[in-house]
């Protein structure tokens, strides 16, 4: 199958993984949290940006090479935490992590990930960024940053955006329990979608890897999002700092002072997320908050960015308003659901083609050009 004619677009992966997963793994995938409102204000906020065409540039031959904290990376995108990836095909977190140590992109693995630490350290090369949730023993958290550090991460993403379980309404009404609970109905709904079944079966069903060795029989490593797990605050950032000789990112991000202040204290970069909008529905999207959060950090300071981005005119978009870099998070499940290693070097080739073939209408050929060519100042 020719992908690039039958699946032009990340949209035609997700109806393909759609058509594969069960009912309560794309629903857990999918949900935001509420209305899904944050969502829908994060893609609005990003089909708001119009940019100008140029004329009588030539052609451009764009170079998407991007350098953030001191690393140079081939594409300004990278891999997202998200928890549970091999729910949503086993092996999910090795299969993106080759990709991204092939394409030379970061890869963001959740520390509710399926596979643990350990499992990717014969994978993930020198690409690894570790997304932290604290575990509330802070001997189990340094013993986690340790056992990260040991298996090749070098980046770490503190999640501050999660201070407690948000409702998940979707994923409640898809038939997910906590702990999970194999019931009749899961069990239905995955004997539809005999692939991921059979993938299953094979592979085992799906836990938390990286948080077994602290389990105990009152504390089980629970699901995602539930998960025993501290409530950031400066403290065990302060601890953090210590603990770690890496980069820092302070991930979920919205409110410009809050991003001075985590500036302020010593992290190394800003990750504007809403989480997917799975944290609160009450929100700003995303991207309304981008720009809000470049302003008050100053030009030069990291900007990491997520948040519906569905396609290489996205990722351009996301980068005229502010973003350094850009993260995905569905899009690539999308891909390995739909096709496995395949699907996922797919996403890179459509957002490659697609941020080329907008760079070369714009006429310019670094990303960061394109904060030259919003159209409300091209015209202003
Ligand atoms: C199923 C799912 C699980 C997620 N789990 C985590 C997580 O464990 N840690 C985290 O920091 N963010 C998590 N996120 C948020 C993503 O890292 C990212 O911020 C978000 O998915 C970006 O939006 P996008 O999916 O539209 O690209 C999760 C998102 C999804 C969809």
């Amino acid at each position: 199958m020719d992908l690039d004619l039958s699946h032009p677009t990340l949209p035609d992966l997700r109806a393909r993984a759609k058509r594969r997963l069960p009912h309560f793994a794309w629903e857990y995938l999918e949900s935001g949290t509420g209305e899904d409102s944050a969502i829908r204000r994060s893609r609005e906020a990003l089909d708001a940006v119009v940019l100008a065409p140029a004329v009588l540039k030539g052609r451009t031959e764009p170079d998407l090479t991007t350098t953030l904290m001191g690393r140079t990376y081939t594409r300004p995108w990278g891999v997202s935490p998200v928890g549970m990836t091999g729910l949503f095909w086993p092996g999910a977190e090795i299969t993106l992590a080759q990709h991204c140590v092939a394409q030379g992109l970061p890869f963001g693995l959740s520390t509710v990930a399926a596979a643990s630490v350990e499992d990717l350290a014969p994978h993930v090369g020198d690409q690894g960024w570790f997304q932290l949730y604290p575990p509330r023993d802070m001997d189990h958290c340094e013993d986690l940053l340790s056992r990260a550090k040991a298996a090749g991460f070098h980046t770490l993403v503190l999640t501050v955006d999660v201070p407690g379980p948000s409702r998940r309404e979707r994923q409640r009404r898809g038939g997910l329990q906590t702990p999970p609970r194999i019931t009749p109905r899961l069990f239905l709904q995955s004997v539809l979608r005999p692939h991921w079944s059979m993938a299953v079966a094979r592979a085992g069903v799906p836990s938390v890897r990286g948080l077994a060795k602290y389990a105990s029989p009152h504390e089980p490593a629970r699901h995602v999002g539930l998960a025993p797990h501290a409530a950031p605050d400066l403290a065990l950032f302060k601890r953090l700092r210590e603990l770690w000789d890496g980069p820092i990112i302070a991930k979920g991000v919205l409110v410009p002072s809050d991003a001075v202040m985590l500036r302020d204290l010593g992290f190394d970069a800003i990750w504007v997320s809403n989480h997917g909008g799975r944290q609160f529905d009450g929100a700003p999207g995303s991207a309304a908050a981008l720009p809000l959060v470049r302003k008050a950090l100053g030009p030069d300071f990291p900007v990491i960015f997520d948040g519906t981005v569905t396609s290489g005119l996205d990722v351009l978009r996301a980068i005229a308003l502010g973003a350094d870099f850009v993260m995905l998070g569905r899009p690539w499940l999308w891909g390995v659901a739909a096709f496995g290693a395949r699907g996922a070097a797919h996403v890179t080739h459509i957002l490659t083609e697609d941020m080329t073939s907008g760079m070369i209408q714009m006429g310019i050929t670094r990303p960061a050009e394109v904060r030259d060519r919003l159209w409300d100042q091209v015209i202003g």
